[in-house]
C-alpha cells in the first residue's frame, strides 16, 4: 500500500460517511466526562502559546469545544466533506483541507495539537513521519495531546473499524514513537470502554522539547 493509495482510501471513506459522522458523534464530548477534563487540562496548558490546531477535527464539534475553552483554535482534515461540514456548522471558526503527513503549517506555529482519534487510520509505517511533522510545527514547550484505542500487544493491532482500516496501539509503544520524535510525554489517561465503546481508549499528552 502506498502512502498516497493509503490517503486516498481514508478520504474517500470518511467523505462517505461525513454527514452520518456528524450526526453521531457532534455531541460527544457529552458522554466523556474524563476526555472533557483532558481538554480543559490541555487548554489551559497551551492558551498563552500560539494558535491550535485539531488535526483531524471531522465535523468540527473538538475544535469548536476548544475555541469555547478560549484557545485560538483551527481545524484540518483530508475529507473534504467533513471540512464542509464543519465550515457549516461552525461559521465563526477556520477550517482547511490538508493531512497530517505534510501540514501547510511553518515550522514552531504551534503552541498545541489536539490529534482524536485522528492517528487511528495511519500505516504504522508512516506514523514515525506524522509524529515528526508534529513535533516539527509545534513550538518548543507546545503539547500535543492524542487520543486513540489502546491494545495490549506492542505491536499495533488492525481492527475493522466501521469506516476505514485503522489500528490500536499501546500507549507505551505510542509514547515511544512519540519521544523519538523529540515528543516528551507528560501525562497519560487510560480508561476502560464504556457502553457502545469495544476497547479501552487513551489519551497521551506529550510535550515538544
Ligand atoms: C475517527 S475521525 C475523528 C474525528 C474527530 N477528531 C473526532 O474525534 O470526532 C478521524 C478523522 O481523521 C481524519 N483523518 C484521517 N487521516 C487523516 C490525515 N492523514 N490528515 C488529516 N485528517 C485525517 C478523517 O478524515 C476523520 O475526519
Amino acid at each position: 500500500m502506498t502512502d498516497q493509495f493509503s490517503l486516498q482510501d481514508t478520504k474517500v471513506a470518511y467523505d462517505a460517511v461525513a454527514t452520518l459522522y456528524a450526526e453521531l458523534f457532534s455531541d460527544i464530548l457529552e458522554t466523556l466526562p474524563l476526555e472533557r477534563a483532558l481538554l480543559a487540562a490541555f487548554a489551559d496548558l497551551v492558551r498563552a502559546g500560539g494558535p491550535v490546531a485539531d488535526i483531524g477535527c471531522g465535523p468540527g464539534h473538538l475544535t469548536a469545544h476548544l475555541h469555547g475553552l478560549g484557545l485560538d483554535a483551527f481545524g484540518i482534515d483530508l475529507s473534504s466533506e467533513m471540512i464542509s461540514l464543519a465550515r457549516q456548522a461552525h461559521p465563526g471558526l477556520r477550517f482547511d483541507e490538508g493531512s497530517m503527513t505534510a501540514l501547510d503549517v511553518e515550522d514552531g506555529a504551534l503552541g498545541g495539537i489536539l490529534a482524536f482519534y485522528s492517528v487511528i487510520h495511519t500505516p504504522p509505517p508512516q506514523l514515525p513521519g506524522v509524529f515528526a511533522e508534529f513535533a516539527r510545527v509545534l513550538q518548543p514547550g507546545g503539547h500535543l495531546l492524542l487520543g486513540f484505542f489502546a491494545g495490549d500487544d506492542p505491536q499495533p493491532q488492525e481492527f475493522d473499524h466501521k469506516v476505514t482500516l485503522a489500528y490500536r496501539w499501546s500507549p507505551d509503544s505510542l509514547a515511544d514513537l512519540l519521544r523519538q520524535a523529540g515528543l516528551a510525554e507528560v501525562a497519560r489517561m487510560v480508561r476502560e470502554p464504556q457502553e457502545g465503546e469495544r476497547f479501552r481508549q487513551a489519551q497521551l499528552l506529550v510535550r515538544a522539547g
